[in-house]
């Protein structure tokens, strides 16, 4: 009798622990976000004027502040853009959504085409 009770103690344990095993591997499942192309026109361009401008418009009114009205002068410092948007300095005195700095993130990292 006891035989038989410590079997199905192991074969309980045995089920519970690859079926935790099994629900981690389910939680491993990663959604990359740079697995479709940014587009330049579609995304960043808007994303940019909607949340860079007035201070980055090239008028000269805010010192130090790069110019972002064009695709070369964003091309120029596209890693730039992406490491002060990740860490949250820029948008100064506003903020991206996370779904906004992964787009950036991306279009970077995808060779900051003008596409
Ligand atoms: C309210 C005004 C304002 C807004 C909005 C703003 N910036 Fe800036 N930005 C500045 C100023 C001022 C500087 C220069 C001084 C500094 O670096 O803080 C600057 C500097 C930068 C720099 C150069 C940083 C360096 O280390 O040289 C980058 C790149 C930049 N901004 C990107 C962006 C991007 C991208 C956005 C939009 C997502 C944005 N900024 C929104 C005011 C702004």
């Amino acid at each position: 009798m006891k035989k038989i009770q410590l079997f199905i103690t192991i074969t309980a344990l045995a089920f519970v622990l690859s079926s935790c095993e099994y629900n981690v591997e389910n939680e491993d499942v990663v959604i990359d976000p740079c697995e479709t192309e940014v587009s330049y026109g579609n995304v960043i361009r808007p994303l940019i004027d909607s949340n860079c401008m007035p201070c980055h418009n090239g008028d000269g009114n805010t010192p130090f502040a790069p110019d972002l009205t064009n695709y070369n002068s964003v091309q120029g410092i596209a890693s730039l853009i992406k490491d002060v948007t990740q860490s949250g300095r820029m948008p100064k005195n506003g903020s991206l959504t996370e779904v906004e700095k992964d787009a950036i993130k991306c279009w970077v990292d995808q060779g900051a085409l003008n596409n």
